[in-house]
């Protein structure tokens, strides 16, 4: 057998042999994939520069645990990179057909991927995810405050590490969200490709999903207080909203 490395792979061994070939095997699936025509279903495919930044950002990474929400062409490929992946989409037959065309295409690693079907306000909120993930994928309903809702029952599950892929950030309910994420302790924002955003999660502690703390998100300090015309202050907020920071900070040490 031959010895050495390709990639980051040793090759001399047999998990260096296992993994060339799901490497081998996802490249050509992907392949496959980017064939598809662009209207393979009507939801709304992910392009093929998106796909394949998944596929990049995903290789040297082991994913065993995953989960997107909604589905499509991203499904198939994602049921070659993960070995265990859970997608929340709800059914749209006639309507899209985003669901029936994945489950009855040849491509899909059916044993690799569970169907939670449903609309994800409801499926999500009952789910229990009995392992840590990996990868996620937010590409299901894009209206306000939906993403955000799914954002609140998946973050608590994402190791360090992971990667939260969000996609169409050019819709302004999705771009809250990624707004936020971008200047959030918990991720780092490792790559846009066109509408699509890849963040990984930082080793910083979870956000309690049970508590308040907003005053301890970043996105909250930089930006508090909101100044904007339909907020009307009371006259000791705008005295008090005059002090210099500096100042303010001397005053709260003699008050103790
Ligand atoms: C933009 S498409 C996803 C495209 C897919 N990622 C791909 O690569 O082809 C949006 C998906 O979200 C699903 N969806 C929309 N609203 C949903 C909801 N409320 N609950 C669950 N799935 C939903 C659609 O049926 C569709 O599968």
């Amino acid at each position: 057998m031959a010895k050495g490395w390709i990639g980051l792979y040793d090759v001399s061994n047999q998990r260096g042999w296992w993994l060339l070939d799901a490497l081998v095997a996802t490249s050509a699936v992907l392949q496959e994939i980017t064939h598809l025509p662009p209207d393979w279903h009507g939801a709304g495919c992910l392009t093929e520069d998106v796909l394949r930044a998944i596929e990049r950002h995903s290789s040297g990474r082991s994913i065993r645990h995953s989960a997107e929400t909604g589905t499509g062409k991203s499904t198939l490929l994602l049921a070659h990179l993960s070995a265990d992946h859970t997608v929340f989409a709800q059914n749209d037959r006639g309507d899209g057909d985003s669901l029936m065309r994945v489950q009855e295409s040849h491509l899909l690693r059916r044993e690799r991927v569970t169907f939670v079907v449903g609309p994800t306000q409801q499926t999500l909120p009952r789910h229990v995810f009995r392992e840590p993930l990996d990868l996620v994928l937010l590409d299901g309903p894009h209206g306000f405050p939906f993403v955000e809702l799914e954002y609140y029952f998946i973050y608590p599950h994402l190791k360090p590490g992971a990667l939260l892929i969000v996609d169409d950030i050019d819709i302004p309910s999705v771009f809250g969200l990624f707004d936020f994420l971008r200047d959030d302790e918990m991720f780092e924002l490792i790559d846009v490709v066109h509408q699509t955003a890849f963040f990984q999660r930082t080793v910083a502690p979870t956000f309690n999903a049970l508590g308040d703390g907003w005053w301890l998100q970043r996105y909250n300090r930089k930006r508090h207080p909101i100044r904007d015309s339909a907020i009307v202050l009371s006259w000791k907020d705008r005295v008090k909203r005059r002090i210099p920071a500096p100042l303010k900070r001397i005053l709260r040490r003699m008050r103790g």
